[in-house]
Parts: structure tokens; sequence; C-alpha cells
């Protein structure tokens, strides 16, 4: 059984290894640009209240191993953004301390509308509050006026997480019905205009009857190193959340990477306020639930489905959720827990109709939920008393994983005859088909890219962010599914853990899908977090040529894909990969070379030579290929696992034994 404390143990030894994908240079440009419009406006009188009311507070339930490493970080990264607060006047900082046993990452935000002295103060509140939490290795404070959180991970991209939640007053506003639609229609458009500006915060008011005599103000935020469809995400499940305030005099939504929050109360100065007028493209949101009914109609927005799920999800559970339990990635969250009967009905019995595909742990049905939700449900069919017993503590974990390029486990039955998986439905479908299926050459070289990029992030989360690594073992395009923006999704993590043995590695179930194998892992049984970087490094080539790694070209020589792109690079002739539906204009050649050549570094051998996931990630967006060191042949393997070429590097020098094939999640 999974033991949780013992990740605990194992995580709390790393050392996060190489840079981290958060240190993206593209939002690095962003914080810059944000900041200076921020100096832009600060030098303004304090209206000296830090606005202290506390929303939502949390502490880990882990400690940290080595408390003076840890307070030794944690007062370093503190002292930092205080700094970035109280001299260079920003909204939004975060800082880090990752090198040793405990590692550190604090983020902090001031609701923009704060002057500088009542941003710190605010700041300094939080910190105090935080420490409270004595030796936790994460934490996180919200107030009206700024949050603080810390994690012993990198969290900075998490938009929503489950522990979001709203804060009805239990004050009635005068006029109550005329204040409800004022504020459906403000924060609607607040939810809409913010993630388009710059900075991702927005102060409005409105009035509610004529005159004046009743406003109802209301400001959005997220965090500025979430993606605008993150910033839009959070603030869509925050939205939902608030629905049931209003005619409440006032409400708040707080989630991971956002604020929402409404009064008719006046709670910056007016000066203070956006104009939003310029990013609400598109109709007005006066008629806001007619809007939301085109769209759940249209079946054109999961995200916004995803809301009314958590929505639902937290409805359900009524107030028993205690406020300030999670929030935070070193919490762990039970599954939400579906009935058999429910998801009976919604997939129409498992009806052949209903049937979305089949992948390697199982049988995956289209399900039409009462509530007219969608979902993907995977009967998986794995049926040993022992996979039943480890069910429940894998699952906990999967449904924890929190990432935008993950696909979202949204709960479970386990009561019924068979074990189920319910998750978001994917209405693209998965990778393979786009690459050499029906829609062959649907994509462009941009989408590719960002597939090629996504992929390469949440890897690294699933290996390097999250409590344990998690090795995902079976990274193919089959398993890669695209939303409706065609932004990957993995899918079918963690599940291997639950296989029988001797079904983990070398059986026939891999025969078909040997071409993503890595060499060790297929032979020896040799798992570590490299075998998924070499499938991904397949996976890549799949993607740039348009060719599934299994099929052999026979002219002028019979080879399979990886073989092909070796001898393509060793002649200098890695244009001859390209996918011929690729418009060549949409790409330069050193970009395309430069791409071909980090998905040849990933398939080399010995594992150990090739790049961490967070390394590819960094790879990827570096300008220049002429860094890259020159990779080195791999091992060749044939379907009938006919090793040749460099048959000693498949010894390889990872730490991993053939004994530790059921480990996948793995101390680090
Ligand atoms: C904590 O870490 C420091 C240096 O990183 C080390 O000197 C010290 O012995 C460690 N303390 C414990 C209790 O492990
Ligand atoms: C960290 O800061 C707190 C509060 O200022 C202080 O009590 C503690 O001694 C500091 N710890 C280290 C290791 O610097
Ligand atoms: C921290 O906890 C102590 C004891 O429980 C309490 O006296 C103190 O006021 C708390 N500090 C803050 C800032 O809440
Ligand atoms: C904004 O309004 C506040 C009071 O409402 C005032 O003190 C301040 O000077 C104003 N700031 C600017 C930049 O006009």
């Amino acid at each position: 059984m999974t033991n949780f404390s013992t990740h605990k143990e194992t995580k709390m030894r790393t050392i996060i290894r190489g840079p981290s994908w958060w240190r993206h240079p593209r939002w690095t440009a962003a914080a810059v640009a944000t900041a200076v419009v921020i100096i832009a406006s600060v030098f303004e009188p304090a209206a000296a209240d830090p606005q202290t009311n506390l929303l939502n507070k949390g502490c880990s339930q882990y400690n940290a191993t080595n408390v003076s490493d840890f307070y030794m970080n944690l007062n370093a990264t503190f002292a930092d953004i205080r700094s970035q607060i109280a001299s260079e006047g920003k909204r939004f900082a975060t800082a880090q301390q990752a090198r040793t046993s405990d590692p550190v990452y604090v983020m902090a935000q001031c609701r923009n509308y704060m002057s500088t002295a009542d941003c710190t103060a605010c700041f300094d509140a939080a910190v105090a509050l935080i420490r409270n939490c004595s030796g936790a290795n994460g934490a996180r404070v919200i107030y009206d006026g700024c949050f603080l959180r810390y994690e012993s991970n990198g969290f900075y991209d998490q938009t929503t997480l489950p522990g979001n939640v709203g804060i009805c007053s239990n004050r009635t506003a005068s006029s109550a019905s005329a204040f409800d639609s004022a504020v459906q229609g403000l924060v609607a458009d607040l939810k809409a205009a913010t993630p388009r500006i710059t900075g991702f915060f927005a102060a409005v008011k409105r009035e509610v009857v004529a005159g004046g005599s009743i406003t109802v103000y209301a400001v959005a935020q997220c965090a500025e190193t979430v993606s605008e469809s993150g910033c839009r995400d959070c603030l869509t499940v925050a939205y939902g959340n608030l629905q049931s305030c209003p005619p409440d005099a006032e409400g708040r939504a707080v989630d991971a990477g956002c604020f929402l929050r409404y009064s008719d109360t006046a709670f910056f100065s007016n000066n203070q306020t956006t104009n939003i007028a310029p990013f609400l493209g598109g109709g007005s949101s006066n008629n806001n639930k007619a809007i939301i009914g085109g769209v759940v109609g249209g079946g054109g927005s999961l995200l916004l489905i995803l809301g009314l799920i958590l929505w639902y999800k937290l409805s359900r559970k009524a107030k028993k959720a205690l406020r300030g339990n999670i929030l935070g990635a070193t919490e762990l969250q039970g599954p939400v827990t579906f009935s058999y009967k429910d998801l009976k009905s919604a997939t129409n019995d498992f009806s052949e109709e209903n049937k979305l595909g089949e992948g390697g742990f199982g049988d995956v049905y289209k399900g039409t939920l009462k509530n007219g939700n969608i979902v993907a449900v995977k009967k998986l069919a794995i049926g040993s008393s022992r996979a039943k017993a480890d069910f429940a503590s894998e699952v906990t974990l999967i449904s924890n994983v929190h990432h935008r390029n993950i696909l979202r486990l949204l709960g479970c039955c386990s009561k019924g005859p068979e074990l189920l998986l319910v998750y978001d439905c994917m209405t693209n479908g998965s990778l393979d088909k786009f690459l050499y299926g029906e829609r062959r050459g649907v994509l462009n070289w941009k989408q590719r890219f960002d597939i090629i990029f996504g992929t390469a992030k949440g890897l690294a989360y699933l290996h390097e962010q999250f409590h344990v690594c998690i090795i995902h073992r079976d990274i193919k395009p089959s398993n890669i599914l695209l939303d409706d923006s065609l932004q990957p999704k993995i899918a079918d993590f963690g599940l291997a853990r639950l296989l029988p043995q001797d079904q983990s590695h070398l059986s026939t179930r891999f025969a078909g899908t040997l071409g993503y194998t890595a060499p060790e892992y297929a032979i020896h049984g040799q798992l570590s977090e490299k075998v998924d970087t070499y499938s991904f490094g397949v996976v890549v080539l799949e993607i740039i040529s348009g060719r599934r790694c299994n099929d052999m070209i026979v002219e002028p020589v019979t080879e399979y894909l990886l073989e092909q792109a070796w001898k393509l690079y060793e002649n200098d002739m890695h244009m001859n990969l390209v996918d011929e539906t690729l418009d060549s204009n949409e790409y330069t050649e050193e970009e395309m070379k430069k791409v071909i050549e980090i998905a040849l570094m990933c398939t080399q051998s010995p594992a150990s030579s090739r790049p961490t996931m967070s390394e590819v990630v960094v790879l990827l967006v570096t300008k220049h290929s002429t860094d890259l060191a020159r990779p080195t042949r791999p091992t060749f393997i044939d379907n009938d696992k006919r090793v040749r070429g460099d048959t000693s590097a498949s010894a390889g020098s990872s730490t991993s034994h053939a004994t530790a094939s059921f480990t996948e999640f793995t101390g680090r």
C-alpha cells in the first residue's frame, strides 16, 4: 500500500535538479512588463488599510525535514519578496530557494489597488500568521488585501485546486433583485475581461440603481505566472463559486491562482478602477445566462463544464468541508466518489456506441451525467484483489495531480463490479489521430510545437514537481489528448502501478508499442524517469515527421523512424524528416533542427545521458541549438527485441534495478 508519509520522506530528501520550467523566459518578460506598469502607479498616498480580513489559511500536514535549512530558505525568500514589494513597488512577487534538502517556493500578491505601504503591511501580517504553521513545508494565508503561499515544490502555474471556495456574507443588499443582476453582470464581465488585461487585474464599479445610491464594486485578479487560459479557467471556477452569493451584499471566491470579490461597499478608491470595456470582445454580458446556455449547448467550453462540476461538487458537499484545508499542493485530498448506478446510466450501460476507445488499462466510454456534464469513464481492466486494495490510495494520489497539461481525474467509483475512473472528456481525442489518423495534416507547426512543449511541461511536473516522482511508462500519441484549443493533456498516468507485477514490463502488452519503450526498460526492466524521456523523444520525432515509429520505410533500406532520424542527423539532412504536410513557411530550419536534436538527445543510451524533462523544457525555449551537446547514438531495438548497435549502452547507469520495476512512484 502506498504510504504517503513514506513518500514524504523520500520527497523531502529531493534536491531539485537543474532549472525548472517556471523560469520560462516568456514569463520573466511578462513579469517585467507588468512590473513597469505597476511602478507607474505606485506613488500615491496610503489609504492606511492593509485589508487583513482573513479569508483562508492552511498549513500542510507535512513538516520540513531539516528545520534549520528550511527556516534559512523561508527567511531568505520572505526577505526577497518583501524587498520586491516595499522597494520595487511590485504587487506580485515570487522567490525560491531550491538548492538544499528543503526547497521553498513562495508567491505573494496584493490587490493592485493597494498602496505600497498597505501592501507591505498586508504582507507582513501574512508572514506573521503563516509562521504559525511552524515547520510545515507548505502553507498559505489569504486576506482581502493580499495573499501569501509557500510550498516545497514549484506551484506558480497552478490555477484551480480542490479547496477553491466561495465565501458569502450574511447581510442582504438593498434592492435585492436589482443588486443580484448587477452583480451577475459585473462579475461575468470581470471574468471575461481580466484574463486579457496585462497583469491580470481589474477593479470595476457599477451603479445598481440610477443616481448612485446603490453601487456594486468588484475586483478580479490572477497570479501573474499563470497563462491567459489558466487565468480564465480559474476565474470560471471562481465565478461558479460566487453564483450563490447575491443578493448577499458581499462575496469572495478564493483559489490557488485567482481571486474574485464584490461588495456593495467601496473597498478601493474611485481612481483605481479599470476600464474593461476594450477587453469585452463579443457580446455584452448583461445577458450572461443566455451566453452560458449557448456555450454549454454548443458543447463549446469544457472549462465552463469543469467549473460547473466543481461548483456542483462543492455545493453538494455543503459547508462540511473545512475552509482552509486545502488549496495547497502539499495536502492530498480524497477523490470525488461517483455511484456505479449513475455512471452506468451515464454511459448507457457501457454501450458500444458510447465507447471512445480502448486504452492500455481498459475501455473508455463517453458519459453524460445527470446534470448534463460530459465525462470520459474508464473501466479498469484490472481485477486483482491487490489492485482493488491499492486503488483508493493510488486514485487519491492521481486526483491530486493538477497541471494544465495533465488530464484531470474528476473522480472514481470502486463500489460496483468494476473499478471506474471519471475524467474530463477531451472532444478532440488523441494525438495519434492528428499525426497519422483521420485528421492527419490538420496541425500546423505552431500547434505541433505547443503540443511538444506542453507534453514536456506535464512530464516535468509528474517527475519533478509533484510530491512523488510519477513515471508514466507509456507515453505515446494515443495517451496524449488534445483539448478544445489543441493543447496537450497527458492521460493514463499513474495507473501502471495497479498492474500485476508480471505485466509491468517485458510483456506482450508492450510488443505493439515497443517503439516508444526505452531499451533498458524493455530488455532489463530498468525503470527510471528517463524511460519517459525516451518515449517523449520518439513522440517528438513522430510529431515532426507525421510517421509512426513502428512503420518501416523500405526504401532505400529497411529502417524504423528512430534509426532514420539518426541517420539523417548524422548526415546533416535533418530536414528530410519533416512531415511534408507542414508548411515550410511556418518554421525556420534552425528551429526545426533544434527540436529534432532535442528529440534525439532524449533517445540516447545510457539513460543517464538523456536530459531530465525539466531540462528539456528549458532546451525547447532556448534560442539556439549551438549550445546543445552533440547527442550520442542509442541502442536500436526491433520489435522482436533483437538488439543492434551499441549493446553495451543497454546496461545503463540508471540507478534502478529490475527489482524496482514496480515502483513508478519512486523517491528522487
Ligand atoms: C541540515 O542541513 C545542514 C546543511 O545543509 C547540515 O549541516 C545539518 O547537519 C542538517 N541537519 C540535520 C539535522 O540533518
Ligand atoms: C527566521 O526568521 C525568524 C523570524 O524573524 C527568526 O526567529 C528565525 O531565527 C530565523 N531563522 C533563521 C534560520 O534565520
Ligand atoms: C500564533 O499562534 C499563537 C499561539 O497559538 C498566538 O498567540 C498568536 O497570536 C498567533 N499569531 C498570529 C499572527 O496569529
Ligand atoms: C486617488 O484617490 C485617493 C482618495 O480617494 C486620493 O487620496 C489619491 O490622491 C488619488 N490618487 C490619484 C493618483 O489621483
